[in-house]
């Protein structure tokens, strides 16, 4: 047990120690995100549909969805475009979309952050070819730094400098998504 422990903990993150964004501040700009939400999505006649992309977003997606004042209902896409590593590999595959669900529906996309703009432009181009009545992209976390494709973010939680981050659903090789806070690494 007391390895685990010691494994789980997060590798040298920021140099002060400090977490890059509290759960406190996550919290306060989940909760503004969702007020701006459910301004945006007040007079659709269909329930919006939350898709999330797996497996990052989906700490945030709960937390989003709970400060939602519409009704909402939940769809998941499993994207990857990182192996291991902390370098985009440029390819990015879906899987589990379950697309005939998608025809003529509000769909709000759910990202943790859009780095590369690689992913949201797979599953936005994935969508579209549902055509669903209207397609808007939340992420928690948006690094332009690293952008090569243009990528619209409707609703923004934080922009980000140059640095990989981990916690609040972001790993690195599948860890560290239990964090509370987000942390910058090395
Ligand atoms: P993009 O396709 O390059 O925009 O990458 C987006 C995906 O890569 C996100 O959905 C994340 O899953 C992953 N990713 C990008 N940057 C980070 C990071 O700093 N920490 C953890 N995951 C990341
Ligand atoms: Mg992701």
């Amino acid at each position: 047990m007391a390895q685990v422990l010691t494994q789980t903990k997060p590798p040298a993150t920021s140099s002060s120690g400090k977490a890059m964004i509290s759960a406190a501040r996550i919290s306060r700009r989940v909760r503004f995100l969702g007020r701006q939400i459910s301004d945006a999505y007040a007079d659709i006649e269909t329930p919006l549909i939350m898709l999330v992309i797996l497996k990052g977003a989906t700490v945030f997606a709960a937390d989003l969805l709970r400060s939602l004042r519409v009704p909402a209902e939940l769809e998941f896409v499993r994207a990857a475009s990182y192996g291991a590593g902390v370098a985009s590999s440029g390819r990015v595959k879906l899987a589990h979309m379950v697309e005939g669900t998608f025809a003529d529906r509000h769909v709000l996309l759910v990202e943790d952050i859009v780095d590369s703009g690689r992913t949201a432009e797979a599953v936005t181009k994935r969508v579209h070819q549902a055509k669903p009545a209207s397609l808007r992209l939340a992420a928690l976390l948006d690094r332009p730094a690293r952008r090569v494709v243009d990528v619209k973010i409707d609703f923004r939680g934080f922009v980000i400098p140059d640095r990989f981050v981990i916690g609040y659903g972001l790993d690195y090789a599948g860890l560290y998504r239990e964090l509370p806070d987000i942390h910058s690494l090395g």
